[in-house]
């Protein structure tokens, strides 16, 4: 069963029951004495605290329920409830404070519910989203298997290096060395590629010089004049030989980085979920503690 699946079962089976805890909730609101202030002081008001706070336990045990247990079904049938009833609380909060909220310790437990509600939103989308396009980037290929196709794609280019001049050998050698891949949290999620190469100075001096070649554009560039200025005609079929293997080796190393850009967004939310919602539960015992023992 995979993540829409979980969607749709979390709209069948936990919409109703999700349903009622809010009108369970509203008709507590409502039930507050007209003329007194509405507000979480009232046994309407700790009741609908004592929910919101037990609703908070459970939903921040997620964490440990996922890992503790295997079968697949029940994880989908928690997370399904999970989605629904992390959004619910968020009414459940509104009531029972009666969106009384200020620039304290209990305004800044909302802060963090709403927070933690959002970016369970985004984790959700992107549990829809790159799942579909994982599959268009990968066509049945594993990254393992572009991996590979890569490292006998770098062992021709450099074979061929050899068989140009020292000059090209060492462009592409350094090409293959300075090539970077998935260094880093920033690199990873923005899938912006920092490799370097070592070419030959433009103006024909010996010395050569590391620049960047992300997309081994600089590469791509250096080998195109050198097949043009070349005048060794089997020379001139090696680098263009080369020219081609650059191409591919440019197209795996972008679906390589795409495919470790898809599955780091989709791990790294939950970095910030899970903190959060470390965060919300401490607010959360310090609001209730504040309002028991010092309001
Ligand atoms: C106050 C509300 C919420 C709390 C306290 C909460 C807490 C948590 C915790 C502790 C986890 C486990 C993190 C981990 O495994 O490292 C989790 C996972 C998750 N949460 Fe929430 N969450 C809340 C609201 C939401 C909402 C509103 C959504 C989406 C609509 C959502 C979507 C998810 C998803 C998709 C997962 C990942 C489940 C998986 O890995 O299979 N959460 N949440």
């Amino acid at each position: 069963m995979n993540f829409e699946d979980s969607m749709r079962l979390a709209v069948r089976r936990f919409l109703l029951p999700a349903g009622l805890l809010l009108v369970t909730a509203l008709w507590l609101y409502q039930s507050q004495p007209i003329g007194s202030p509405r507000s979480g002081s009232s046994w309407q008001g700790y009741a609908l605290g004592g929910l919101a706070a037990a609703l908070l336990v459970w939903l921040g045990a997620l964490g440990v329920r996922k890992r503790r247990y295997f079968s697949a079904d029940n994880v989908r049938g928690w997370v399904a409830a999970h989605m629904v009833l992390g959004l619910a609380v968020v009414v459940v909060v509104l009531l029972h404070s009666s969106a009384n909220l200020g620039w304290n310790v209990h305004g800044l437990s909302f802060v963090l519910l709403l927070l933690v509600v959002g970016s369970g939103v985004c984790g959700a989308v992107f549990y829809l989203v790159m799942p579909p396009l994982l599959v268009d980037l990968r066509q049945g290929t594993s990254r393992e298997e572009f991996l590979g196709e890569l490292r006998a794609a770098d062992e021709r280019c450099l074979a061929l290096g050899q068989r140009c001049n020292p000059e090209v050998e060492l462009a592409v050698r350094s090409a293959i060395t300075g090539t970077l891949l998935g260094e880093g949290l920033i690199a990873q999620l923005t899938g912006k590629d920092h490799s370097t190469a070592k070419l030959p100075a433009q103006d024909g001096g010996a010395e050569s010089s590391a620049q960047a070649n992300a997309d081994q554009a600089a590469l791509q560039r250096y080998l195109a004049a050198a097949v043009v200025e070349s005048h060794n005609p089997q020379h001139v079929v090696h680098l263009q030989n080369l020219v081609l293997l650059i191409a591919r080796r440019r197209e795996l190393l972008r679906r390589i980085r795409t495919d470790i850009r898809l599955q780091g967004w989709l791990r790294a939310w939950l970095l910030v979920h899970g903190p959060l919602t470390a965060a919300l539960l401490a607010a959360v015992f310090v609001h209730v503690f504040v309002v028991f023992f010092y309001w």
